[in-house]
Parts: C-alpha cells; structure tokens; sequence
C-alpha cells in the first residue's frame, strides 16, 4: 500500500515533466486550475471585472469578443481594471457592425494591426452618456498617435456621433456602467486612418535631418583644413620659438 502510494506520488510528476517536455504544454493550464478554483468559489473579493464576461452576458459581441482574446486584449483589459484608479471606456461594435467590414479585410491585419484596432475602441476614461458632450476633439484613444488614429465625437440632441474619418457611426445602446467602466454599442467598427487609409506624412521639419547629414560631410574637410591650418601655425610658432631660443643661446656663447 505505501510503496503504492510513494510510487504513484512520484510517477504524476514525472509524468507530468515527460508531457510538458515532449508536447510543449507549459506550465501555464495544469497550474492555473489549483488558481481559478478559490477565485470562483469565494464570492467575497468581487476580482476586477470581467470584460469579456459582460459582453458575452449582453449578447451580439461574438466577434468583438473572438478579437479581444485571439490578441489577448481581453487578458490587459482584466489587468488594466485590477486597479481601481483605472478607467475605461469601451466603443462595441456589434456583430452586424462587423458583418459590414468588407469582407477579408479583418484577416488582412496583422497582429499589432488587430491589437491597434482593438486599442482604438477604448478611451481611457470613464465617460457617462452627458460626458461626452464636454470631450474635445481629437479623443484620446489607447491607440495613441491621434493624427494616424483621429477619433471625433460630437453630440447633437440625445445622439453621440463618432467619426474617424472613414466611418460615421453612433452610439446606440449601453451595454454596462459603473463608476469605472462604461461600455457602448456602436453599429459600426471604427476604422482608423492609421491602418486602413494610412495618410502621408505631414510636411514638418523631418526632412531636415537629411539635408544637414550632406552639410556635416561638406564641413568636415573645412574643419580638416582648419586643423591643419592649426598645426601649420604652430609648428611655425615651434620653429620660431626654437629659433629664437637658437639665438639666445647664440648670443650667450657670444657674450661669454
Ligand atoms: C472572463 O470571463 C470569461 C467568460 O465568462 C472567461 O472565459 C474568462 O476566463 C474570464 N477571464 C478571467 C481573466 O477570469
Ligand atoms: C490585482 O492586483 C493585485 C496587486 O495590486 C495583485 O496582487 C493581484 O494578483 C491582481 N489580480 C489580478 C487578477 O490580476
Ligand atoms: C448624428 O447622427 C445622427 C444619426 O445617428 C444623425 O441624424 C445626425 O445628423 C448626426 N449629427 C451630426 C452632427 O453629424
Ligand atoms: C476632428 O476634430 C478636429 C478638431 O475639431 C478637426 O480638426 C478634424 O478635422 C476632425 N476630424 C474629423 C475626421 O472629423
Ligand atoms: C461623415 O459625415 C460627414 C458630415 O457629417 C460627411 O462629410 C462624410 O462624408 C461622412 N463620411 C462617411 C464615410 O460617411
């Protein structure tokens, strides 16, 4: 029965080394069951809310909610809400928002493309429907750059309008407030400049750089010609100082 029992202790581990080293399986799904199960058992501490978790509640977000965890965006919005002094703003486009985009389009982006996209849709501020009237254009996003990813929100009436410069859309529902998320429903995916219609740089001093490198190569042979002009000067001091020093010598040995 002992031997058993040691036997069996030592073998699911083993085991376990042999799986996670022959199939690749991190540590990661094994270790985090023993993690979710205090979490969902115990009602007492609430957790950060669970952005996925509402969307699915509600209903019409599938593809939102596929795009948020195949780049993992649903993992940093679960973080970013952990703090508390965090807040958060959600733009949900609907299912049909997305049936919209022309077809293809979503699986032409890359990654970092999908995650900007996604990024685009949260403004890092906790707006409540009569907040929006008070925002200044362009809307800060977590996109960032707001001359590539430009979002304009104005309200006319009861209705928040949205435009990014290639889509007008607006608010048509709220999904979910607190006091630090607040999720909307758009009925359009709000497509930004930056990765569908990349806009050319604006004129600025950037060309200037260039200009000056040719500049630095052409001032290199006047300084070379100074230097040398430098040492010329001195080695002229040195042999004038030298020849004077000759003569004082000279002198000397005259005098004696
Ligand atoms: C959030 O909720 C979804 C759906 O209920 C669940 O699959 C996911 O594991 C939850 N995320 C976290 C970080 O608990
Ligand atoms: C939330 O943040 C605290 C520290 O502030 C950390 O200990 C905890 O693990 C975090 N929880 C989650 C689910 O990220
Ligand atoms: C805002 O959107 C509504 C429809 O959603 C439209 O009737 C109205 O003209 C728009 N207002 C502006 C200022 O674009
Ligand atoms: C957004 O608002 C700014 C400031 O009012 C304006 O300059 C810009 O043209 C607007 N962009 C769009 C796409 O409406
Ligand atoms: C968005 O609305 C503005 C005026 O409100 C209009 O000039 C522009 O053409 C519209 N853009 C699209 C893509 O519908």
């Amino acid at each position: 029965m002992m031997k058993q029992q040691i036997q069996s202790l030592f073998s699911l581990p083993l085991l376990f080394i042999l799986l996670s080293h022959c199939t690749g399986i991190s540590a990661q799904g094994p270790a985090a069951s023993p993690k979710a199960g205090p979490i969902a058992d115990a009602p007492a501490p609430p957790g950060p809310t669970n952005v996925t978790k509402i969307l699915e509640k509600s209903g019409g977000f599938d593809l939102f909610i596929r795009l948020l965890k195949t780049t993992q965006v649903d993992g940093q919005l679960y973080s970013q809400l952990n703090n508390s002094d965090s807040k958060l703003t959600i733009l949900a486009p609907t299912d049909s928002a997305f049936s919209k985009l022309k077809s293809g389009s979503l699986n032409s982006l890359s990654d970092s493309q999908k995650d900007q996209l996604l990024q685009f849709h949260l403004i890092p501020d906790f707006l409540t429907m009569s907040n929006f009237q008070t925002l200044s254009n362009p809307v800060r996003t977590q996109a960032g750059d707001q001359f590539e990813f430009p979002l304009n929100i104005t309200t006319s009436g009861n209705s928040v309008n949205i435009t990014t410069g290639l889509v007008n859309t607006s608010i048509s529902g709220t999904v979910y407030t607190d006091n630090q998320l607040a999720i909307y429903q758009v009925d359009s995916v709000l497509q930004p400049y930056g990765i569908f219609a990349p806009k050319p740089l604006p004129p600025s001093p950037a060309p200037a750089p260039e200009k000056a490198k040719p500049k630095k190569k052409a001032s290199s042979p006047v300084a070379a010609v100074k230097s040398a002009a430098g040492s010329v000067v001195c080695d002229l001091s040195r042999n004038g100082l030298a020849s004077i020093g000759v003569a004082v010598v000279f002198a000397a040995v005259m005098f004696l």
